[in-house]
């Protein structure tokens, strides 16, 4: 049997559900290997489906024990129960009760998806579609319940019992075993249900809500790691402080709980007052998690917090709003992480993230609108372009009305839909509403896939001080004059020798912003006295590619002078990216110079800045300014000549700043964005030095390894090292994982700095790994620290000439996907930019391709983006 291409779902399809659900009781009895869920549904026809329907409820791999139908059991005739769904064929044309009995068995459950058991711990996981592995339901987000669950078990096997809402009732039941009764209020889709039973460890603390209502707020984490739970609590903490002040948005339960488990095929989730996470996003202590993971940490507690406003109390209508919540929480996470850290070096962060994950994936076959119009696997949807490029619709939206209307459409938007499902449409009308404009042209957003791209030039006439700006917008693989074009915000000003000019006037430019709004326009300056240069698209105010053709010097005054920091780093790195893409030893030597004079000047005010100007765009980045032809080996030596080059040049500089930084650095650790930078710098600095002379470098590492007191610094040097190839390299490996042998987390990050080498030799070395004692195919995490590193962070090994990086991730993929499709589809869209590729290695990516297509019985998962991808 050939696996066939998976049938879609469209967005103009969607209708609403024939019957809804007002109430929800559960009874669920926790046993390893069949667990029984009693479960009562209060339904009636919804007005607004097809009277005298038959009821279809979804399902997934379910055993049906009893069904009963107000009370009374029903005839074999008058429902059909088969593991993927349950029909009622003439249901009852009022209000009804449907009580239905499962059986599930969680330990058998590797997709991680419904009901499964993490190390012991039983856990849920519904979002997308998961909760029609427990029962059957009507499961789609515009279906809101109330919902009341009993969840029993046995007291020694699972102490903690954990459900959404707040906690009604406990007690025991019989000797052995013991229940709580946990009842929700506000109400939700089956995605939000969630619930947790095992031994677990926690901290917690109070916090009085904005209403004056107390809150308890644990974190629970497995027992002996409550140590390692006290910033993520604490960030808790900070997220509901801050949605109250920054959105006027207060907690509305009793309790908030946060689970850390071990096996998770994301990051985390939102469940209504139970939310669960990947252990990698809550335990941190200063010996185990880098700065990048508190960081990390602290802007998805944040994520899944907010998202209780905007996911759940405000949910989507259907899966092709997905947008509508994970853009907007995106949003509302990166402005808190802004006004936690340093705004611009965090907007920098958000933007390197963008162009690693999203420009990409937009330029490849696996495109798809922010709101995509079909699909067919959802969970294959939680995607760079719906988060990340949704995240910049919704700031663009901010710069084009100003941010007091944007917060007064936020409440509007909220107020108005408060309890409901809601659609892109919604959120815009409430932004319509507030300022009277009309948004029907910046919706094209949501619609139009690619990144559109921007071309600039500059005219300066000097007799009339006057300077005329040309804009032209053109979206990739969309012809000509017919597409109506987008609105873009144009963030602008000029700089002249000495700085901005102030008094420079454009009468089409409002607070700095240009609205380009047509697919061209031209803008004029007067008042110019000097010919400046343009600085456009400060503070990256739009996802798009910006082409504006500078020459080296013109970029450093930018970079020198401008007021905008973005665009002070972006000016750096076009000078950076365009010496990989076209190496020249003059023109390196003088940025190199540029370079260290930013350094003399400012280094030492704004480390974590000076860390990114001093860090080149990455090896992907380079491949996707190519649009064909890539060919990673030569993108990889040219960045690796320019990182030697510059190491050499700045050397006496960078081994000055280590100095002055080493003497702040003898405080106690502390994960703060100003401690942490002076980190970033001082192992940006070595690593440069390393690169210009590998002997030195290797030494240094050693030594800042040898007294490292925190895991930035031991991870950092680390990393340099392994570089180098070597004996120090394979001792410093060697030490690593001895040390760390009982922290699985703390060797995912040695399994991905190994993954990540780029030799030949890597592919041996990937073998090894996987044979490790901490290595297994069952744990996520684990193989994206081996799997997922190499696949998305070595490209010349991944996209070696033969094949064979090709085939090791296709051999993973092949391995896990029938137990874990998710995990498995995700890996599959490494191979995302093949096309790109020269022609031989997207031969052999082609062949590899072609390859898992055949694999008999392929998951829908890895069968649609192994369908996309081919194209
Ligand atoms: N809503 C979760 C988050 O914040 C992601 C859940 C995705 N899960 C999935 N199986 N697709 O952002
Ligand atoms: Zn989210």
């Amino acid at each position: 049997m050939r696996t066939e291409t998976p049938p879609l779902i469209r967005l103009e399809e969607y209708r609403p559900s024939d019957y809804l659900i007002d109430r929800v009781d559960l009874d669920i009895r926790l046993d390893p290997h069949a667990t029984r869920i009693d479960a009562t549904l209060a339904l009636r026809p919804n007005p607004a489906g097809r009277a005298g329907a038959p009821l279809h409820l979804d399902g997934d791999d379910l055993r049906l024990v009893s069904v009963a139908l107000d009370g009374a059991a029903l005839a074999a005739d008058a429902y059909t129960a088969t593991p993927s769904g349950f029909g009622l064929h003439a249901p009852p044309g009022q209000p009804f009760s449907l009580r239905l009995v499962t059986e599930i068995d969680p330990t058998a459950n590797t997709k991680l998806m419904g009901l499964y058991r993490s190390n012991g711990v039983y856990c849920t996981q519904c979002e997308a579609d998961g909760f029609r592995r427990i029962t059957y339901f009507l499961d789609r987000p515009d279906v809101m319940a109330v919902y009341t669950t009993r969840i029993e078990a046995d007291r020694a096997e699972a102490p903690v019992l954990l459900g959404n809402g707040n906690l009604v009732e406990s007690g025991s039941a019989g000797t052995d075993r013991h229940f709580a009764i946990w009842h929700d209020p506000h109400p939700k889709p089956a995605y939000l249900f969630a619930l947790v039973g095992g031994r677990l460890g926690q901290v917690e603390t109070r916090f009085t809500t904005m209403e004056g209502r107390a809150v308890t707020c644990a974190v629970y984490v497995e027992p002996g790691k409550e140590d390692r739970a006290g910033y993520a609590l604490d960030a808790v903490i900070r997220s509901m402080r801050w949605d109250e002040t920054a959105f006027g948005r207060p907690y509305d339960l009793d309790a908030f709980n946060v689970v850390a488990v071990s096996d998770f095929n994301m990051g985390a989730m939102e469940n209504k007052g139970l939310n669960i996470f990947n252990d990698k996003y809550v335990l941190a202590s200063p010996e185990t998690a880098t700065d990048g993971d508190y960081a990390a940490i602290e802007a998805i507690i944040a994520h899944e917090y907010f998202h209780n406003w905007s996911g759940n109390r405000v949910t989507c209508r259907d899966w092709f709003q997905l947008c509508l919540k994970e853009g907007l929480t995106v949003f509302r996470d990166q402005e808190f992480s802004s006004d936690m850290r340093s705004r611009p070096v965090h907007r920098i962060a958000e933007v390197r993230s963008l162009r690693a994950r999203q420009f990409p994936e937009d330029a490849g076959p696996l495109r798809h609108p922010v709101r995509p119009r079909a699909y067919a696997e959802i969970n294959n949807f939680y995607t760079a372009t719906v988060y990340d490029k949704g995240a910049e619709i919704v700031r663009m939206l901010r710069t084009l009305i100003g941010a007091d209307a944007f917060r007064a459409g936020m409440d509007r938007y909220f107020a108005d839909n408060d309890g409901r499902a809601a659609t892109v449409e919604d959120f815009l009308a409430a932004f319509a509403a507030v300022t009277g404009r009309d948004l029907s042209a910046f919706a094209r957003w949501y619609e139009r896939p690619g990144t559109p791209r921007l071309t600039a030039t500059m005219a300066y006439d000097p007799a009339a001080s006057r300077c005329t700006l040309r804009f032209t917008q053109s979206l990739p693989g969309e012809g000509g004059r017919d597409t109506p074009p987008l609105v873009i915000p144009v963030a602008l000003g000029l700089v002249g020798a000495a700085g901005p000019l102030s008094g420079a006037t454009c009468p089409d430019v409002r607070d700095g912003i240009f609205v380009l709004d047509r697919a061209e326009a031209e803008i004029v300056f007067d008042g110019v006295t000097e010919e400046p240069v343009p600085s456009l698209m400060r503070d990256f105010s739009a996802p798009v590619r910006l082409d504006l053709a500078l020459t080296d010097a013109q970029r450093m005054r930018l970079l020198a002078q401008d007021s905008d920091p973005f665009n002070r780093w972006q000016a750096a790195q076009d000078v950076a990216l365009r010496l990989i893409l076209e190496p020249d030893p003059a023109r390196a030597y003088a940025f190199a110079e540029a370079l260290g004079r930013f350094l003399d000047s400012e280094a030492l005010s704004d480390p974590a800045f000076a860390a990114l100007v001093l860090a080149l765009p990455s090896e992907g980045e380079a491949a996707d300014a190519l649009l064909s032809d890539v060919d990673p080996d030569a993108i990889h030596r040219a960045r690796f000549a320019l990182r030697a080059h510059l190491g050499q040049v700045l050397r006496p500089r960078l081994e000055r700043l280590d100095a002055a930084l080493a003497a702040a650095d003898d405080a106690a650790y502390s994960p703060d964005a100003a401690s942490a930078g002076r980190r970033s710098l001082r192992n940006a600095a070595l690593d440069l030095i390393a690169a210009g002379d590998p002997e030195t470098g290797a030494s240094r590492a050693a030594d800042r390894l040898a007294r490292a007191t925190n895991m930035t610094d031991r991870l950092a040097a680390l990393g340099i090292l392994a570089l180098i190839p070597g004996q120090a390299r394979e001792e410093a490996l060697a030490g690593f994982a001895e040390r760390f042998a009982d922290e699985p987390l703390v060797l995912d990050k040695w399994f991905a700095i190994q993954a990540q080498i780029p030799e030949p030799g890597t592919l041996d070395r990937i073998a090894r790994l996987k044979a490790h004692p901490a290595f297994t195919m069952t744990n996520p995490n684990r193989v994206r620290a081996v799997v997922g590193s190499f696949a998305f962070g070595n490209p010349t090994q991944f996209a070696r000439a033969d094949g064979a990086g090709f085939s090791l991730v296709a051999d993973t993929v092949a391995a896990l996907d029938s137990a874990n499709p998710q995990v498995a589809a995700r890996l599959l869209t490494a191979f995302g930019s093949w096309r790109r590729l020269e022609k031989s290695r997207a031969a052999k990516a082609g062949e590899m391709l072609n390859r898992i297509k055949a694999i008999p019985g392929l998951s829908r998962d890895s069968a649609d983006i192994v369908a996309r991808t081919l194209g």
